[in-house]
């Protein structure tokens, strides 16, 4: 399998755990780490509906959880008419980890549609290095 169709698999396999019966759009994440491990998200609503989660917020989680602090490629998978991109406070989340080489790719159900850089993404980021 190529490295997208992989990171699409991960992605479309927590989609399909995705908890959103108030939105009912379900959206997957999967992002490439630095080591080339994979790790996947869902989005998790909540009747207080403030307090649901993005499917990168997940993906982050899962990622930083197992140790690891870089994204090298992050991949989301939901269904529009077209590709859907990650809300503004996502963009920043990512941003905390990605590099100058950071690839942001939607999919739909059917597979791969855009890839982005992530400068594309988010120009004129604020983060870590404005803290130094
Ligand atoms: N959502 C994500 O999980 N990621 C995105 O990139 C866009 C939006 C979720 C949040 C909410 O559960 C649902 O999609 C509708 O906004």
């Amino acid at each position: 399998m190529d490295a997208i169709s992989e990171l699409f698999a991960a992605a479309a396999a927590a989609r399909s755990n995705a908890y959103a019966p108030y939105s009912r759009f379900a959206v997957g994440a999967a992002i490439r780490s630095a080591s080339g491990a994979i790790y996947s998200g869902a989005n998790v609503e909540n009747a207080a509906y403030p307090v649901g989660i993005c499917a990168e917020e997940s993906a982050i989680a899962a990622m930083i959880s197992a140790g690891e602090k870089e994204i090298a490629e992050v991949l989301i998978v939901a269904e529009s008419a077209e590709p859907v991109m990650p809300c503004g406070a996502c963009r920043q989340r990512l941003f905390e980890f990605a590099t100058k080489d950071t690839k942001l790719h939607s999919a739909g159900p059917e597979g791969w549609r855009k890839t982005l850089a992530f400068a594309e993404l988010l120009p004129h980021p604020f983060g870590p290095h404005d803290l130094k």
